[in-house]
């Protein structure tokens, strides 16, 4: 099987594992169940969940429970895009493809649906205690999740890029954002992935070191992608970093030095990974998939 084949694969498994766990569209409230359906079943690649699972089995996770948080992830990571693509952050109206969520429900539900989606996320983590996980696991990897999109993680990151949007940064500044905005959820999705595998905490501490690379790669891929793609391969628009005057790697090294980044770091992550006990050639290939991704 080519990479691409097992990627289509293993995506049907991971999509059909993210929309189970979302709530049925009923009640007085059924506003807020559509808009947060509609912004997580409109695509996407499902990455997180995916390096997620992928690292559960790098660590032999089999038997134990893994799918309420790779729901969780991509809900949260949905319930951060509703958010970014918002008027008062980077007023993007199309987002895989479709309206965004704001453009299609409303400023107010677009707020709303954020909120939604991310306190969901840990109504629906939660209910891998009803799936024989360890009580302990279930509470080191919310906690994971908790801090990795909080302050110290993905709404830390977002903070800064906002604050200091149209302003000149330094390569520090840039990484911090970066780190924390996007870097932040794909350590969440790799260490929670090892810890309910029950890995050890110095493995989980080396994960979470091979992560913020792959985070940092993947964002310097997209900063890449708004320069170089088009709307209609991206789903989203291009230019936004532009027309929001962002400084990004590639404005502050060029094009041909941001590739070469997203190399080195990608396989520098690969490498690392492959100095752990165990082995899953998916993951590596998948990491490296991201370096070359289109979209
Ligand atoms: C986009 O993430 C936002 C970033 C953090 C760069 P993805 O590229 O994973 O978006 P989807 O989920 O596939 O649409
Ligand atoms: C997104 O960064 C980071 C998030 C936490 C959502 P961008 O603003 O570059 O993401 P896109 O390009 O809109 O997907
Ligand atoms: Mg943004
Ligand atoms: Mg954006
Ligand atoms: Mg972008």
């Amino acid at each position: 099987m080519t990479f691409e084949e097992e990627f289509a694969a293993k995506f049907e498994g991971v999509d059909e594992i993210v929309k189970k766990y979302l709530p049925p569209e009923e009640g007085l409230q059924k506003t807020i169940f559509s808009a947060s359906d509609y912004s997580v079943r409109n695509g996407g690649k499902r990455i997180r969940p995916m390096l997620m699972q992928e690292t559960f089995a790098l660590f032999d996770g089999r038997g134990r429970s893994i799918e309420p948080f790779m729901a969780a992830i991509e809900y949260i990571h949905s319930s951060s895009l509703v958010h970014d693509d918002l008027p008062c952050m980077d007023n993007d109206e199309y987002r895989r493809g479709q309206k965004s969520t704001w453009a299609a429900f409303g400023e107010d539900m677009g707020v709303l649906a954020g909120d939604a989606l991310m306190v969901y996320a840990f109504e629906t983590a939660s209910k891998a205690l009803q799936q024989n996980a360890s009580p302990v696991n279930v509470v080191k990897a919310i906690e994971i999740l908790a801090r990795k999109a909080g302050v110290f993680g993905m709404i830390g990151g977002q903070t800064v890029d906002v604050e200091l949007t149209g302003k000149p940064l330094s390569d520090e500044q840039l990484s911090f954002i970066y780190r924390l905005k996007t870097g932040a959820l794909i350590e969440a999705s790799m260490m929670i992935g090892a810890v309910m595998a029950d890995a050890s905490q110095e493995d989980i501490a080396a994960v979470e070191r091979i992560a913020s690379n792959v985070g940092l790669a993947f964002q310097i891929q997209d900063d890449i992608l708004d320069v170089t793609s088009s709307t209609e391969v991206l789903g989203k628009p291009v230019g936004s970093d532009e027309k929001n005057e962002k400084t990004t790697y590639v404005t502050l090294h060029g094009l041909k030095e941001s590739q070469d980044m997203v190399a080195e770091l990608s396989n520098e992550a690969v490498r690392d990974l492959q100095s752990l006990a165990g082995e899953n050639l998916f993951l590596n290939r998948l990491i490296k998939y991201l370096i070359t991704r289109e979209n």
